[in-house]
């Protein structure tokens, strides 16, 4: 029967990439999975789900009921939720969890929670049997314009975050925008994060949108956060369809990154959402920007990075601890993993919607920019 005008879904984003490897992001109720799983190519009876324990309670009845009607055999199982759990302890439980339950070439893992969830259970995808089929459920702003889409997976190590991990595509991405409406404020915030830098760095109308409908967004308006959370994520599909591997535009994706990262590390991991530290990152590098297009930056910044700069602050950015000096925040800094041979890497803006990679800043600039993310 055809659909009655008006009430056909827009296609999904793709995400393209040599090889057959194609996927979509669809922005669907998590209701749809076993349509999804079939257009995909994906047999049962078995899958494996892996979320947390604030996820699960939430939503993985949704996913039972989804797949029960649909025949398919589901397994479960829920790590403790937050940072913690992207522990190589936590990936080799998944595995032996997997493993005992017995599993093929073709059990698919779903992912069904936040960055964390995602990360964790693609990396043990990647690796079970050399690859089971994996599919990203995302539940939160940031893994639903960012995480579950490009394949980056993996686990933290004692040394430093994110640095076990493999390039492992999923094939699709199922993202509800239901299920932003149980996520805590700051969790929303924080995503917001990274929805502001994927405006900033690629995406001048979607700035202008933020700029209009912030309130709305704040308040979980279904209609503009929806919008905004399928226009960032597009940003993503395009830039990881152009440099799957990260060699070079990827890294744009980095934008507050470098700064947010160190922020991170000398808060101490947990104290700080990855979102608030990005938004802090972000602020420090619009002051950098600033300062590599006009000199030296005192006071307000010029037009456009004062544009910049008003929406980051509506982030919210909290105030970085007095106790962490700038020193150790520039060191932090030189041992983050995306720094090149020839010293650190920045993303700056050029304009709003515009963003480049600059090396060899000056040192005096990095301080400058610490000073005013201080609000200095
Ligand atoms: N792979 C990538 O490309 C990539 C990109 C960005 C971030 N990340 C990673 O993602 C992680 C951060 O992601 P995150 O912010 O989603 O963290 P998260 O997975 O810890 O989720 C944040 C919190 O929200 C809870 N939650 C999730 N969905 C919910 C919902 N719908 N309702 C209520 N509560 C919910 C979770 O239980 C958790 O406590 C970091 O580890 C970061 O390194 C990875
Ligand atoms: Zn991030």
């Amino acid at each position: 029967m055809p659909a009655p005008p008006g009430s056909t879904p827009p296609p999904a984003a793709v995400v393209a990439l040599p090889g057959g490897r194609d996927y979509a992001v669809h922005f669907d109720p998590l209701a749809e999975l076993a349509r999804h799983l079939r257009e995909a190519g994906l047999r049962g009876p078995r899958a494996l789900v892996v979320t947390d324990e604030t996820v699960g309670p939430l939503y993985l009845d949704a996913v039972r009921a989804a797949l029960g009607g649909a025949g398919w055999d589901v397994e479960a199982l829920a790590v403790p939720a937050g940072e913690a759990s992207k522990s190589v302890g936590q990936w080799s439980g998944v595995l032996d969890w997997a493993l005992r339950l017995g599993v093929d070439r073709q059990t698919p893992v779903l992912a069904l929670g936040g960055g964390v969830v995602g990360d964790l259970a693609g990396f043990a995808a990647a690796t079970l049997l050399r690859g089971l089929p994996l599919v990203h459920l995302p539940t939160t702003v940031i893994a639903q314009v960012d995480s579950a889409i490009g394949g980056k997976t993996g686990v933290n190590h004692a040394t430093g975050k994110n640095l076990v991990g493999a390039f492992y595509q999923p094939r699709f991405v199922l993202a509800d925008p239901a299920t932003l409406q149980t996520l805590p404020d700051r969790e929303l915030r924080s995503g917001l994060a990274e929805v502001v830098k994927h405006a900033l760095i690629a995406d001048a109308a979607l700035v202008e949108r933020l700029e209009r409908d912030w309130d709305q967004l704040l308040d979980r308006d279904e209609a503009v956060l929806g919008r905004v959370v399928r226009d960032a994520a597009a940003v993503k599909v395009g830039v990881v369809a152009a440099d799957e591997f990260e060699t070079g535009d990827r890294a744009l994706l980095n934008f507050g990154h470098t700064f947010g990262h160190a922020v991170e590390r000398e808060a101490g991991y947990g104290a700080l959402t990855h979102g608030e530290a990005v938004a802090l990152g972000m602020r420090a590098a619009v002051h950098l920007s600033a300062s590599l297009a006009s000199g030296r930056v005192a006071g307000v910044l010029p037009a456009p990075f004062d544009r910049a700069d008003a929406l980051v602050a509506r982030l919210a950015p909290p105030a970085l601890d007095a106790a962490v000096s700038d020193d150790a925040l520039t060191d932090a800094m030189q041992t983050d993993k995306k720094r090149t041979s020839r010293g650190l890497r920045f993303v700056v803006l050029d304009d709003v919607g515009r963003a480049r990679l600059a090396e060899d800043v000056p040192a005096d600039a990095i301080a400058a920019a610490w000073r005013y993310a201080r609000g200095e």
